[in-house]
């Protein structure tokens, strides 16, 4: 088998939101899929290390912003590189709420938001999938959604100077670099939480 085969694999990028109390925070995630129709039903997910995966746990409530061609690199920075458990990332960002409680991002990075009610819980070991029913959604601009590959080749900055300085493998997500010969198997990424598979050795 191909280890790259699933890069293959097309995703779209969102902000997915929850609420604990009075606790707002989102992250971003690649894993929005619509799964059924009738009803209205979406599957997300989650890394069980993210602060938005645990809230989502205990809630069962949140909402997916769905991040457009506009969207910008420090979004991505800022919901993706660090966690609310060390910071509130809601702080100096422009959302609205919707029915459910929970914010959703409705500057001009964000085409619509949907809303989603937790209806079952699967644990896949590094990550939970929560299917979950379409409670509500509107529209909010008409630009394009980003893909994920739209991302890597418009949003997400290229390296400048080359790192051939170091020796080691680095996360294709956000740049981290592991200085050493060999990358385990099991390694997450410390910043953006991505497997080893996500890495790339230096040359
Ligand atoms: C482009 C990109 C895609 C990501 N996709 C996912 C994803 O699908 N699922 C996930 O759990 N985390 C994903 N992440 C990582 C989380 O956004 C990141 O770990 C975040 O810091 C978690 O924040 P939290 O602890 O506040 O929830 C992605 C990050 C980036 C930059």
């Amino acid at each position: 088998m191909n280890d790259q085969v699933m890069r293959n694999l097309s995703y779209g990028l969102f902000v997915l939101t929850a609420k604990d109390g009075e606790k707002d925070n989102g992250c971003i995630i690649n894993t929005v899929c619509q799964v059924a129709s009738e009803p209205n039903t979406i599957s997300i997910s989650v890394n069980k290390q993210n602060f938005t995966c645990e809230m989502i746990r205990k809630t069962g409530c949140f909402n997916v912003s769905i991040l457009s061609e506009n969207a910008k690199f420090p979004t991505f920075q800022h919901f993706g590189f660090q966690s609310g458990r060390d910071t509130d990332k809601m702080k100096s960002i422009a959302f609205s709420r919707a029915a459910n409680g929970v914010a959703y991002l409705d500057g001009d990075e964000v085409n619509a938001f949907i809303s989603g009610r937790v209806l079952h819980s699967i644990d896949l070991g590094s990550h939970m999938l929560f299917i979950a029913a379409v409670t509500d959604g509107e529209i909010l601009h008409s630009d394009p959604s980003a893909t994920y590959s739209f991302y890597f080749a418009h949003i997400k900055p290229k390296p400048e100077a080359k790192p051939a300085a170091k020796k080691g493998w680095i996360c294709t997500i956000c740049g981290y670099i592991y200085e050493g010969e060999i990358l385990p198997d099991d390694f997450i990424c410390p910043v953006c939480k991505h497997p080893a598979s996500d890495f790339k050795k230096l040359e």
